[in-house]
């Protein structure tokens, strides 16, 4: 009882002391935790008659209620002192001027997919997208490109299963808004495309193409040249002109790849196009009548033609980067020049 009597009032005194919530932690761990002079002293039970023990432990109870119910008012109490002294303390001066927040700023693909959609929105095409990881079937096969295609190995592709990939090209999305068979079409669908490519300094294993679609009754090759070289005056200044070479791609008949004349020398040859006074921007053509075949479109009744841009490749001309990767870097400091 004595030593009950101690501990109880040693308890309280240390409680009535404590300034810190810390110490009253620690005197609740010291006296009342599984190891503490309570519990300690409650192992005395055993040493004593049956009559004693029920008002022993009594006694031992009360005291531990009592100091758990004093340890909670002073911690009560401790806590609004020193939140007291912090408001006292911390005095917030609304007076002056705040932090600047660190905003971001827009990409420069992103600035040049805002021109040029705003461009293709204005001669009334639609933007669409598609999934970046695409069946063989719109990528590959409705395009024209069957399995064994040298195509297929040219856009080293990155297979997430036999039929299932990673789209090697925004071609993929002129199967499936033909296949709606809603018509007439015209679309541009901007996106990512991934080619298993190593990083260098034109290279990228995943980057930004921009396709467009037109299919309509009477579409000619005139519609096509007329289309890009009203594209390109808005994208590169009035003054550029267009030149069409002819390509080979298994969707479109005939096929061409777009040159512009470079809008930094004005196509006296420099630096920029590489003393050619020319700077290939896309590829194009007339839907392959077989594609339209293929996607539920009849070739006598509808043609269309097709065209295909590399976005990173307009940033880097538009804002003249002579370096892709800066594109991918994403430093602040590079992309606030834009
Ligand atoms: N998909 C082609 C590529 O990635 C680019 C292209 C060429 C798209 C001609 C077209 C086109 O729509 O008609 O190399």
């Amino acid at each position: 009882m004595a030593a009950l009597d101690e501990i109880r009032s040693a308890a309280l005194k240390r409680i009535a002391e404590a300034g810190k919530l810390d110490a009253l932690n620690d005197i609740r761990v010291n006296v009342l935790g599984k190891k503490g002079e309570l519990t300690q002293l409650m192992k005395n039970l055993k040493d004593m008659t049956p009559e004693e023990r029920p008002k022993f432990g009594q006694l031992v109870n009360s005291a531990r209620e009592e100091i758990e119910q004093k340890l909670a008012e002073a911690r009560d109490m401790i806590a609004k002192r020193e939140r007291e002294l912090a408001l006292a303390q911390e005095v917030i001066d609304v007076t002056l001027p705040a932090k600047k927040a660190n905003i971001g700023h827009p990409h420069p693909n992103s600035l040049a997919l805002q021109e040029v959609e705003r461009v293709f929105v204005g001669m009334g095409y639609e933007v669409v997208e598609g999934p970046e990881v695409e069946y063989d079937m719109y990528n590959f096969e409705k395009l024209n490109i069957p399995a064994n295609h040298p195509a297929k190995d040219e856009q080293d592709t990155f297979y997430i299963n036999k039929d299932i990939l990673l789209r090697t090209q925004t071609s993929s999305v002129q199967a499936r808004v033909m296949e709606k068979g809603k018509l007439p079409i015209r679309i541009i669908a901007p996106g990512r495309v991934f080619r298993s490519d190593e990083v260098d300094a034109t290279h990228s294993p995943s980057f930004n193409q921009i396709e467009g679609l037109v299919v309509d009754k009477n579409i000619t090759f005139a519609d096509l040249k007329g289309t890009l070289a009203e594209i390109a005056k808005q994208l590169f200044g009035e003054e550029t002109k267009v030149k069409f070479r002819p390509h080979h791609f298994p969707f479109t008949e005939p096929s061409a790849e777009v040159d512009v004349s470079c809008f930094k020398c004005g196509g006296k040859g420099c630096r920029f196009c590489k003393g050619s006074g020319w700077i290939e921007i896309l590829g194009c053509g007339m839907v392959h009548p077989h594609v339209l075949e293929m996607c539920g479109i009849d070739p006598e009744e509808y043609t269309g033609f097709a065209f295909g841009l590399g976005l990173e490749r307009i940033s880097l001309l538009k804002y003249e980067i002579d370096d892709m990767r800066l594109l991918y870097e994403n430093d602040i400091r590079f992309l606030k020049q834009f």
